[in-house]
């Protein structure tokens, strides 16, 4: 089945590999056909299209792809063919200035003319969409809009406890995507903090683990995981000398302090990162993922190769690398 992605344009190339991570876990084999500015055309087969919407956070909906058209005329021939018995709506979303010379109200009208069938733009049964991006209109029947309410409701400011350096939620799912837990594994949050990545990764059903060396953290991050029904667990310890068995966890995050906005204890940054990560591989199972983000001037021989990486720019004077491994 051919679904087209259409992304949201947060975090740079993020949302583009979290679609990937999310299909490598809820289908059985996809292929790319083709990537447009903030669009994904991909070949998948026997997609989790529910799972999929329901972790994806950079993502605004999955459509059923029914034609790339390189002009209004051509996509104009492809809605006469569509013949359908449910009430339906059309809708245009234009990426950044895409198609500029296109009016939206004129497009919807024109395409919702040539579908036969009966328009019902309130309360639609079916809902048709077009994408502008890079000179293509670009439909599809849509199979799920992404909810983003949630994110809001965990976010930094929305917690009990809270930390300069709490990440925001969504950015928080989409690195919890980026390592792939499935549905009975074991996730673990090296530097939990407010638990950012902990509570993403409970509320898409995965167990999870957080580690933290501050006790007064591990109280806090008790009481979000508390207020979110989050069934997480947290343990005191510090990232230099896990408290696991090697290969027990499937999936890491390692979020270390910078040294900034908060503390690094019993070591200085260099050692801390060089053995937490470490320690991170001897916990991580053999085929598991773990993401080292770090600050893009801090430099770290991890002994295996990345598979992914992608530059966030926090700030004019602080960009993270958020790094994939795969053991
Ligand atoms: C950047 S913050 C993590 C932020 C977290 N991801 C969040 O969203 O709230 C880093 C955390 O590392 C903890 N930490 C510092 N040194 C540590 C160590 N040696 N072992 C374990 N945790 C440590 C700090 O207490 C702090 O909570």
């Amino acid at each position: 089945m051919k679904l087209v992605f259409e992304l949201s344009g947060e975090y740079e190339k993020i949302p583009y590999g979290e679609v990937k991570a999310v299909l490598d876990v809820e289908s059985d084999s996809y292929s790319i056909d083709e990537k447009y500015d903030n669009v994904l055309l991909i070949d998948v087969v026997n997609p989790k299209i529910q799972n999929i919407g329901r972790r994806l956070a950079l993502s605004h909906c999955i459509l059923e792809h029914i034609d790339t058209a390189p002009s209004l005329k051509e996509l104009l021939k492809t809605a006469e063919s569509i013949d359908t018995d449910k009430t339906y709506s059309v809708r245009v979303k234009r990426v950044k200035s895409h198609l500029k010379s296109l009016e939206i109200p004129q497009i919807e009208k024109k395409i919702g003319k040539q579908i036969s069938g009966k328009v019902n733009l309130d309360n639609p049964k079916e809902e048709y969409r077009i994408i502008l991006s890079n000179g293509y209109l670009i439909m599809g029947r849509v199979k799920k809009i992404i909810n983003k309410q949630e994110y809001h409701l965990r976010g930094p400011n929305q917690r009990p406890f809270f930390r300069p350096g709490a990440v925001k939620s969504k950015f928080a799912r989409s690195v919890v995507n980026l390592v792939r837990p499935k549905k009975g594994d074991i996730f673990l949050d090296v530097f939990c903090g407010t638990g950012s990545y902990l509570l993403e990764a409970s509320s898409i059903g995965i167990e999870s683990i957080g580690v933290d060396a501050n006790k007064e953290v591990i109280k806090g991050c008790m009481k979000n995981i508390k207020k979110f029904g989050s069934g997480a667990s947290v343990v005191r310890a510090d990232a230099m000398e896990l408290p696991f068995k090697a290969n027990s966890i499937d999936a890491i995050v390692l979020d270390p302090p910078y040294g900034r906005s908060s503390k690094i204890y019993g070591s200085t940054l260099q050692n801390l990162i060089q053995k937490s990560v470490k320690e991170g591989l001897t916990s991580l199972k053999d085929g598991g993922f773990m993401c080292l983000i770090l600050p893009n001037n801090v430099n770290i021989d991890v002994r295996i190769d990345e598979i992914e990486a992608y530059e966030n720019r926090v700030h004019a004077s602080l960009s993270r690398l958020i790094r994939i491994y795969q053991k």
